[in-house]
């Protein structure tokens, strides 16, 4: 199989390229992800800079859906090559903009399960930025990495700029696997990372807002399809436990990447006032969400610390203009958002389903979670 591939240069043609066999082990190409050769892709005139996604400014001619079909194939090479693109020029402008140019990359869009915090689903199954405060970061992750299908390709579309910082940061996740100590990795490879839950109504998605159904039933029909430990309060709130695994290999490419939430779900990346708020109010157990080790073992402080660090020190930004698209790899690459002031408007299509049993996991789901 060919597989389209840019090459390193500050000015970058594409190309067709057989990737190296020994990648290939283990690779399952996930359904929408094999990219036709049959004709020559259009080339890219690629921007790379430190620092920074690769971007590509376009000049669409008025008609951006057709520029983004004319050039699905060169996009979508780029993005595995580099991980993530800003494509600028193309005029995302709402909701059914951004949903026209994903199809036009070939790829479906898809609903959200699971949220952590609710969204507005705007159309075309594109959503509003998750509800966070602005003057917080969004710290690093990878969406829906806790579920079995996730997506596989992140579509966000500027409507707004702030007017001050809030970029979408992105950081390669084979980089910050290969940065972080062995120990840890041989551990969280072996035992996975545990995801915890209370729903409850005050902070973050309700669970009929998590899992789109006010039936309990269906709730529990969903938690046993799901490998999703569940248990009812007696106030009607709803407690949540999954282990998942924490490396996975890139369905397409092959590569390891560290794809997990295990730092931005867990406790100690949390402001430390809002943290001490929660424990207070919610107690350590039943806090909104939550990370350990896969074996229920908690995770301290220092480990969170230095994977927030790790993911810092490789972020590569772009200051948002209105218009732009940003596509992210979500198994390559991880995002965040940086906090902002002014207004900022930002729309988020998730897109590719890719099943995690596709990407090699190393958490076996038959095994039994406790609360
Ligand atoms: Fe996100």
């Amino acid at each position: 199989m060919n597989f389209m591939r840019a090459l390193p240069g500050s000015r970058l043609a594409v190309h067709a390229v057989e990737p190296p066999g020994h990648d290939l082990q283990e690779r399952t190409p996930t359904k929408g992800q094999t990219m036709s050769t049959s004709s020559p892709a259009p080339l890219l005139d690629l921007e790379l800079r430190a620092g920074g996604p690769a971007a590509v400014r376009v000049d669409a001619g008025g008609d951006p859906i057709g520029w983004m079909t004319g050039h699905r194939d060169s996009v979508r090479a780029v993005v595995v090559e580099h991980g993530a693109v800003l494509v600028r020029g193309l005029g995302v402008a709402d909701a059914a903009g951004l949903a026209g140019l994903v199809q036009a990359l070939g790829v479906a869009l898809m609903p959200e399960r699971e949220a952590f915090a609710p969204r507005q689903d705007l159309a075309d199954g594109v959503y509003s930025s998750t509800k966070w405060p602005a003057n917080q970061p969004m710290c690093m992750h990878h969406e829906l990495s806790y579920a079995l299908e996730f997506p596989g390709l992140m579509a966000f579309g500027c409507v707004v700029a702030p007017d001050e910082d809030g970029a979408t940061g992105v950081a390669d996740a084979a980089e910050v696997l290969a940065a972080l100590p062995d120990e840890l990795v041989d551990r969280f490879e072996r035992d996975g990372w545990l995801l915890s839950r209370s729903y409850n109504e005050e902070i973050g998605a309700s669970w009929a807002e998590a899992f789109g159904s006010e039936d309990r039933g269906a709730v529990e029909d969903y938690c046993r399809a799901h490998a999703i430990a569940f248990r009812w309060d007696p106030d009607g709130g709803l407690r949540t436990r999954q282990r998942r695994s924490a490396v996975v290999r890139h369905p397409v490419t092959g590569r390891r990447c560290w794809f997990n939430q295990v730092a931005f779900l867990n406790q100690w990346t949390l402001a430390p006032e809002i943290r001490e708020y929660l424990v207070e109010v919610y107690g350590e157990d039943g806090l909104p969400f939550n990370t350990r080790f896969g074996n229920g073992d908690p995770i301290g402080e220092d480990v969170v610390e230095l994977l927030n660090d790790v993911y810092t020190a490789r972020t590569a930004r772009q200051p948002w203009q209105a218009g732009d698209l940003l596509l992210v790899d979500n198994i390559r690459c991880a995002h965040s958002r940086e906090p902002y002031t002014g207004p900022r408007e930002v729309l988020v299509g998730m897109a590719d389903p890719v099943r995690l049993a596709d990407c090699a996991p190393t958490v076996d789901l038959t095994t039994e979670v406790t609360f």
